[in-house]
């Protein structure tokens, strides 16, 4: 039998490059060896934007683009909206039991997202600050084994190996322990250096148009110290050369550019420029197969349709155990 993954997306906008190098690219390959399923956690966006639910549903399906347009096939792998499987809110009721206000509170993913969007502990919902828990039940729910996800899940991960094995300790050896699978390559920088991120507008997304790359490589951070072309510059923290690095195939052309970089002899704009071609010869295809799914009626339909009921029947296989487990299956007296 293949080992189960599960991971996953908030639904509350486009995918870009930072989650096509952190993690798509990933799934691709994973999804021969592994048995795979695909979270659309729409849940987890009422978190923090409670007042824009307008948009979920527009950017589920801009997701599924994105995940078919990459390369995820929902013939190996199964894709499903986190709400249209209440198994998981179901199991998410148990293990809301197994874990400890103390615990969730000093859950550091948390903490930062909070101060992100500015509100304090107090004030936010119980929602919010038992999301993780929910987490916990989408990777339980399927009984995965690995989950493979960037830094900032860790905590998230810890805490639902920490809510299954006390599951397992109290009520017998039901939930497998999954374990967290980093992704290989370091976080893509946004274009300005810092986190990529939507809110701050310094992505590069997948669909993003010819001219919007050309136009976001050209305010790409490089080397502040470099004044002219001809100054030695530093690729070290150089934005350009971290997406060059992410997507230039040829290293003996990236290994020259570094270089010619570092000793004076190419300057911002030469690199930004080849970077841009580059960014744009890796997109063509991927929304080229865009287009070609977004104009197949009903296709993204009969995708999540498909991928959620592969997700209950598994939930439901969840559940009965869980129940029966817990003694609370009351068969004797229902009958059954
Ligand atoms: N919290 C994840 C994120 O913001 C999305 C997510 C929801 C997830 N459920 C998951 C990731 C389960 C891994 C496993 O990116």
């Amino acid at each position: 039998m293949k080992q189960r993954i599960l991971t996953g997306d908030r639904p509350t906008g486009p995918l870009h490059l930072g989650h096509y190098v952190g993690s798509l690219a990933n799934r691709v390959r994973l999804q021969d060896e592994y048995d795979c399923y695909f979270i659309i956690a729409d849940f987890q966006v009422l978190t923090d934007h409670l007042k824009d639910t307008t948009k979920i549903s527009e950017n589920i399906r801009q997701i599924v683009l994105d995940y078919l347009s990459v390369g995820i096939d929902p013939e190996k792998s199964t894709i499903f909206v986190q709400s249209m499987v209440p198994e998981i809110a179901e199991l998410t009721m148990y293990l809301s039991m197994l874990v400890s206000i103390g615990k969730l509170k000093r859950n550091p993913t948390v903490k930062e997202e909070l101060a992100a969007v500015g509100i304090k502990e107090n004030e936010m919902s119980y929602g919010f600050f038992g999301y993780p828990v929910s987490q916990a039940a989408d990777i339980l729910i399927v009984r995965a084994n690995l989950v493979p996800v960037g830094e900032d899940q860790l905590p998230h991960l810890e805490q639902t190996r920490e809510i299954a094995k006390k599951f397992n300790h109290l009520f017998g050896n039901v939930l497998p322990i999954p374990e967290a699978k980093l992704g290989e390559f370091p976080r893509l920088p946004g274009i300005e250096g810092q986190k990529m991120s939507k809110s701050r507008g310094n992505a590069i997304y997948l669909s993003d148009s010819p001219e919007e790359v050309a136009q976001k490589v050209k305010r790409a951070y490089t080397d502040p110290m470099r004044l002219k072309a001809t100054d030695p510059g530093h690729i070290e923290g150089n934005v350009v050369f971290a997406y060059l690095d992410a997507f230039l195939k040829d290293r003996a052309e990236l290994k020259d550019l570094q270089n010619r970089y570092r000793a004076g002899t190419i300057g911002d704009v030469a690199v930004k420029e080849r970077l841009t071609v580059i960014l744009n010869e890796f997109l063509a295809p991927i929304q080229e197969r865009r287009r070609e799914f977004e104009a197949k009626p009903g296709l993204i339909g009969d995708i999540l349709n498909a991928g959620i009921k592969r997700t209950r029947e598994e939930g439901k296989a969840t559940m009965a155990v869980v129940r029966e487990a817990m003694q609370m299956d009351y068969k004797k007296i229902l009958n059954k």
